[in-house]
């Protein structure tokens, strides 16, 4: 059984749709859940879960990333994941971090990349007067929100939707694709899969 590693920074409600949808598949492992932040929401769901869990407090480390990545990648290599999703993980991580997951780290971002990389996506969307919106799920490589997409869900966007009206259609689409796309992936499937809403 693939062994999977997520990485939350909040509530974690993606990592909890991957969880669930392990260990119901019976198709990966959830192993470990790490988060950049130990008052993160997610740890105790992942415990609720019976996920083991780990946090390493980034705000201690200022500016020093190599030294707070350093903390943060020893109980994730420990665990020793086949593959490690970022799961609404909000720290940009160093190409030194990604190369040890090469090829094997997943990220969900909302919005159709490679429209919109970084943050507030959704406002930018209406801001750009867009009449669809959406998420993606990318592998990760060195560059933010650029690597390979591996699949993509849309949405409508509808007059008078705020960002957050936004936000809340996209995430329950985010919360369909991650499962799906991660089950093809464990399942060594390298195509793009695209959700129809
Ligand atoms: C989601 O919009 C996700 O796309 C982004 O973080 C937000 C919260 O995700 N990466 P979660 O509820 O913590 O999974």
């Amino acid at each position: 059984m693939k062994r999977v590693a997520l990485l939350i920074s909040g509530g974690g409600s993606n990592m909890v749709r991957l969880v669930e949808d392990m260990q119901a598949g019976g198709y990966g492992l959830p192993v470990l859940v790490g988060s950049n932040d130990p008052q993160a929401g997610g740890l105790i769901k992942a415990r609720d879960l019976g996920v083991p869990t780990y946090s390493v407090d980034h705000k201690p480390f200022g500016k020093d990333r190599a030294a707070f990545e350093a903390e943060m990648l020893r109980p994730l290599l420990a665990a020793e994941p086949d593959v490690v999703c970022l799961a609404g993980y909000m720290r940009v991580l160093t190409p030194a971090f990604v190369d040890h997951f090469k090829g094997r780290m997943l990220n969900i971002h909302p919005s159709l990349l490679p429209k919109y990389p970084g943050l507030h996506t959704h406002a930018r969307a209406l801001e750009a007067g867009d009449s669809e919106a959406g998420c993606s799920v990318h592998e990760v490589t060195a560059i933010l929100d650029d690597g390979p997409i591996l699949g993509q869900a849309r949405v409508p966007v509808l007059a008078g939707d705020s960002a957050d009206d936004l936000a809340l259609r996209v995430l329950i689409q985010e919360h369909r694709l991650y499962p799906a796309v991660l089950r093809r992936f464990l399942s060594g499937e390298r195509g793009r899969l695209d959700l129809l809403a």
